[in-house]
């Protein structure tokens, strides 16, 4: 018992290391390293977890020696709360009849982006659900407008799947980015968290597609979502090793009270801090949200998410008449209406941890880019 121990610990301890010398593991040693985090972490005598701090460090030396102490942050204009598809996990989903649907009007949607102009936003995320009246002519007409009158903005969208055809036409319209989260790189468990009419293999071609049209493409997954086990999270890993997204987005799953996962456990907040500084070590040059969720799960979550290796926050900048009504999960925060000034508050929290808001576009600094 004691020698099995000792020897899993040695092949543990190589797991890290290799990963700090290679920035890649295969899925077994990304499993050993998941393993030796929940046995340190699960041990309450242990005040801090040894692994957890030893691979934070590490990501903060590197996203230190890229990036520096500067935050990028992103202007997150939710602009339709109205959605084709049912994810079991999803507030907004279609079948879900107790919440208020809106959508932004064109007209809204640039005075947002006029507000966060001058509060210093020079990236405006468009994210909404998979609602049908955004055509590809209606969504390519405010791409074109935020792009003439903001060409020194990134635009990024996060607008689910469409089709090839529809991406080229939005990116050719002015988009630079795009946020699609692969969710799980595990199509039997991509397919117990959402109905048989998505599939992981079209959430595969659309990531692709995005890639091949030139977007600067974000992945990403929740973490301690329904049916999840350490297998799958390794296969995660994976996957966004081979991929090398320029921008990788997770966070805690959190129940939401209308959905049949209502019941369910939200994910850990040290589980998320692990895997942040995990990422940061595979893909240094990443873009890194700590996300709203992971501040929803923990107070000062965005700021221990600095500390793991991350340097990206997405303050909202829906108008706050909407921003209930946004609702993926509970108890979302940012939402109320003294929180109109999110980015103020954001960028004192940065402060407290020693990190700054940058007004820049923020493009991921990867070697070819320099
Ligand atoms: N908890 C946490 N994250 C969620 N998302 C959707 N529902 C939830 C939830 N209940 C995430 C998904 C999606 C992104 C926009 O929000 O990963 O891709
Ligand atoms: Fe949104 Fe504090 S970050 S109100």
């Amino acid at each position: 018992m004691e020698m099995s121990t000792d020897k899993k610990l040695g092949i543990n301890m190589n797991a890290a290391d290799k990963l700090i010398r290679e920035h890649k593991l295969n899925k077994d040693e990304y499993i050993d390293l998941l393993e030796q985090f929940e046995c340190e972490n699960m041990d309450r005598t242990n005040s801090s977890c040894g692994l957890a701090n030893d691979l934070a460090a590490e990501a903060v030396r590197l996203r230190q020696a890229i990036y520096g102490r500067d935050v990028y942050v992103r202007g997150l204009i939710e602009f339709t709360n109205i959605c084709k598809n049912d994810c079991y996990y999803c507030g907004i989903r279609k079948s879900n009849p107790h919440i208020e649907r809106y959508r932004l009007t064109k007209e809204e949607i640039l005075a947002c982006c006029e507000n966060g102009y001058d509060l210093g936003y020079r990236t405006f995320v468009l994210q909404g659900g998979e609602d049908g009246y955004y055509t590809d002519e209606r969504l390519a007409d405010i791409i074109r407008t935020i792009r003439a009158s903001y060409p020194d903005c990134a635009i990024t969208l996060s607008v689910g799947e469409r089709s090839y055809e529809s991406y080229r036409m939005l990116r050719e319209a002015g988009a630079d980015r795009y946020l699609l989260r692969h969710e799980t790189a595990n199509p039997e468990h991509y397919r117990m968290l959402h109905p048989a009419e998505l599939s992981h293999a079209n959430r595969m071609r659309c990531l692709c597609d995005l890639r091949n049209l030139g977007y600067q493409v974000g992945a990403g997954f929740m973490v301690g979502s329904p049916y999840q086990t350490m297998e799958n999270l390794a296969e995660d890993l994976v996957f966004l090793q081979e991929f090398q997204p320029e921008m990788v987005g997770i966070g805690p799953f959190i129940p939401h009270h209308d959905t049949q996962f209502a019941d369910y456990p939200a994910g850990s907040v040290p589980l998320t801090l692990f895997l942040l500084s995990v990422i940061r070590i595979m893909l240094p040059y990443v873009l890194l949200p700590a996300t709203t969720a992971l501040g929803t799960m923990d107070p000062l979550g965005r700021e221990k998410g600095m500390l793991a290796g991350a340097n990206v926050v997405m303050p909202n900048l829906s108008p706050v008449k909407n921003r209930k009504q946004y609702e993926l999960y509970d108890n979302k925060i940012c939402t109320g209406e003294e929180t109109a000034e999110c980015r103020g508050c954001l960028a004192h929290r940065m402060n407290t941890v020693g990190y700054q808001l940058v007004s820049d576009r923020g493009d991921c600094k990867t070697p070819e880019n320099q």
